[in-house]
């Protein structure tokens, strides 16, 4: 079974699969992007993503040249033509191709990337132990709302987490957690799930979401504010929410263990609930 490439409305062989070097995407990280799942062959809130992508495009004035039901035609063409149960569908939209000049050229037309692979869940052992983190300071621009491609700051930290032997880096500002450098980070106090607030700092996670709910659902409180770094540390629980990872526990921060040092109770309620929603 292929790994599916797709530009510009066309589905190509993968090394045929290549945009011009004058693509502001690869310019100036003049794009957006989504990453969604597959559970079973079926995209997994395929219409959150696609909403959120048409957002993330509104916000920097950039033309989405699909509507959401084009999308999904496509999507389900390349899923079929891929033939993975567990797909990892990754969508770019950039400005398009300009000779390089900083602000926006008129009349162009906008790039779209698709590539579909398979996707490979996290080992089990590591769910069930839960992971460790770091902090770091959070190095990005203002609008973290936005998916953009200019990822630069979380490679960086993502570098940490590897240096540091960590899964994942837990980016701080101002002494407050914002999220993760690819997913968004819930603390639990006293039967309380805290989460940072949507707004500017963080990207509004479509796992966050889904999570929030089924908290809700389950009559667990949940308050969303950002949460001081020393309260981190000393949280009943720490996990760890994104399209990659569900619902992850995180057991040790800076060399501290986190609560009992097992994913705790509502963390794994929690995932729990998520594979019964996705399985
Ligand atoms: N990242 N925060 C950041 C900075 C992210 O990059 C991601 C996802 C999330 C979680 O969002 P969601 O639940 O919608 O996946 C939060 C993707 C998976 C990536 O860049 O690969």
């Amino acid at each position: 079974m292929p790994d599916i490439a797709f530009i510009n409305g066309r589905f190509l062989p993968w090394e045929e699969a290549t945009v011009s070097i004058d693509d502001r995407g690869f310019q100036f990280g003049d794009a957006v992007y989504e990453v969604i799942r597959t559970y079973r062959g079926s995209p997994f809130e395929l219409t959150a993503h696609l909403a959120r992508l048409d957002r993330s495009a509104r916000e920097l004035s950039l033309r989405q040249p699909y509507t959401g039901v084009q999308w999904t035609r496509w999507i389900q063409q390349g899923l079929s033509l891929a033939g993975y149960q567990d797909a990892k569908i990754y969508i770019q939209l950039t400005r398009g191709v300009a000779p390089r000049e900083h602000s926006f050229p008129s009349d162009i037309l906008p790039t779209v990337v698709m590539t579909i692979r398979k996707f490979h869940s996290l080992a089990p052992e590591l769910r069930r132990a839960g992971v460790s983190a770091c902090t770091r300071e959070d190095l990005r621009w203002g609008r973290c709302d936005i998916k953009s491609v200019n990822l630069l700051a979380n490679v960086l930290a993502r570098e940490e987490a590897k240096k540091a032997g960590v899964f994942e880096t837990i980016l701080v500002r101002d002494g407050f957690v914002m999220e993760g450098a690819l997913s968004n980070v819930m603390a639990v106090q006293d039967e309380v799930v805290i989460t940072a607030p949507e707004g500017p700092r963080i990207l509004s996670g479509v796992t966050r979401t889904v999570v929030l709910e089924l908290a809700k659902k389950d009559d667990i409180a949940i308050e969303e504010r950002f949460i001081p770094v020393d309260l981190l540390y000393r949280a009943d629980e720490v996990f760890l929410t994104g399209t990659t990872l569900e619902v992850l526990g995180v057991v040790q921060i800076d060399g501290k263990i986190i609560g009992s040092g097992q994913p705790g109770p509502i963390t794994k309620a929690l995932a729990a609930r998520w594979a019964l929603l996705t399985g």
